[in-house]
C-alpha cells in the first residue's frame, strides 16, 4: 500500500467502546476513513491488558497500514517489538504514557482547572475529586490540575475529598456513598461516564443535584445535554481529535521520514445546569 501510496485498512485500539467519548471518536475517525475509501478496523480492549495486546498482534497480522492506539497499556516493549520492528506507522492518543511516536493529546490539567475554578467562584470550598482507581497519564494530568486550582483559589487539599473509582457508571455510582460521607459541597467527576452513575447514586440516596452537591463532569459527551440536570463538563474537542488523529497518522503513513509530532488540543468548560451557588 505504501508503494502505491493508497491508505487501505487502519487499525484503531480503544480501551473501551461502550463509553461514547470513544464512540463518538470512533465515528468521526470512521467518517473520514470512508471518504477516503479507507476502512477502519476498531478494537476494544475493556480494560484488559492481556487483550489489547493481542489486538495489536491481530492487527499486525493482517498487514494494517497504520494504527491509533488509544489504550494505556501498550508500552515501549510492544511499541518496540510489535509496530518498529514490523515498520508498522502508529499514533497514541493522550492515554498513553510513552513519548516515543506522534501523540496527539487535551489538555488535560488546565481542564481540571477549569473545572474548579468554576466551583470555587460558585462559593464552593470543600470540592471532591472522584478520581479513577488506575489512573492513565491523562488522568494523572487532569489531577494536578484540581490540585493546582485548588491551591490558586486558597482553598487546601484535602485527601479525603479523593475518591478512587472504577472508570464506569457503575463505578461512579458506588462513588455516592463516599461522596455522602465526606463534607464536599462540590464535586468534579474524572469523566461523564462516572458523573452518570454519581447522579443515580446520589439519587437513591435521596441527595439532589445541583441542591446538595453541584457536579462537573469531563468529556463533554452528548448525553449531557439529556441528563436531569443537564451536566455541566470539560468539553473535549472529540471531533477535532478524531480529525487530527486521523490526518496526522496518514501523513506518518505517506512519508515515514517526518520527525515526531505533539499535538495538545485545548479545552473548555460548558456550563449547564448542575452546578449552583453555595448558598
Ligand atoms: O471517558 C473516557 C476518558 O478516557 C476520556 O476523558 C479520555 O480522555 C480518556 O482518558
Amino acid at each position: 500500500n505504501l508503494i502505491t501510496n493508497s491508505v487501505k485498512t487502519i487499525g484503531v485500539i480503544v480501551p473501551d467502546i461502550g463509553n461514547p467519548f470513544f464512540s463518538t471518536f470512533i465515528k468521526s475517525i470512521e467518517f473520514l476513513a470512508m471518504e477516503q475509501n479507507c476502512i477502519s478496523l476498531i478494537l476494544s480492549s475493556n480494560d484488559n491488558q492481556e487483550l489489547e495486546r493481542k489486538h495489536l498482534e491481530q492487527l499486525i497480522n493482517r498487514s494494517i497500514d497504520g494504527i491509533i492506539i488509544a489504550s494505556p497499556s501498550i508500552g515501549q516493549t510492544e511499541i518496540d517489538n510489535q509496530l518498529k520492528k514490523n515498520r508498522i506507522p502508529y499514533l497514541l492518543i493522550d492515554q498513553n504514557p510513552i513519548a516515543d511516536g506522534d501523540r496527539v493529546m487535551t489538555d488535560d490539567f488546565n481542564g481540571a482547572e477549569l473545572a474548579v475554578n468554576h466551583l470555587a467562584q460558585l462559593g464552593h470550598r470543600k470540592i471532591a475529586m472522584i478520581m479513577a482507581k488506575k489512573p492513565s497519564d491523562n488522568l494523572k494530568r487532569r489531577f494536578l490540575g484540581y490540585k493546582q486550582a485548588l491551591n490558586s483559589n486558597g482553598l487546601e487539599f484535602d485527601e479525603k475529598l479523593v475518591i478512587s473509582t472504577e472508570m464506569s457508571k457503575i463505578g461512579g455510582m458506588n462513588a455516592a456513598n463516599k461522596l455522602i460521607k465526606t463534607d464536599a459541597t462540590a464535586v468534579l467527576t474524572v469523566n461523564d461516564e462516572v458523573a452518570i452513575g454519581l447522579y443515580h447514586g446520589l439519587n437513591l440516596l435521596g441527595k439532589s443535584v445541583p441542591d446538595d452537591y453541584s457536579v462537573v463532569g469531563y468529556d463533554n459527551i452528548d448525553l449531557d445535554e439529556y441528563l436531569a440536570p443537564p451536566l455541566t463538563s470539560i468539553s473535549q474537542p472529540i471531533h477535532e481529535l478524531g480529525a487530527t488523529v486521523f490526518k496526522k497518522l496518514i501523513e506518518r503513513i505517506k512519508n515515514p521520514d517526518l520527525p515526531q509530532t505533539e499535538i495538545m488540543l485545548p479545552v473548555k468548560l460548558v456550563k449547564r445546569n448542575s452546578t449552583k451557588k453555595l448558598s
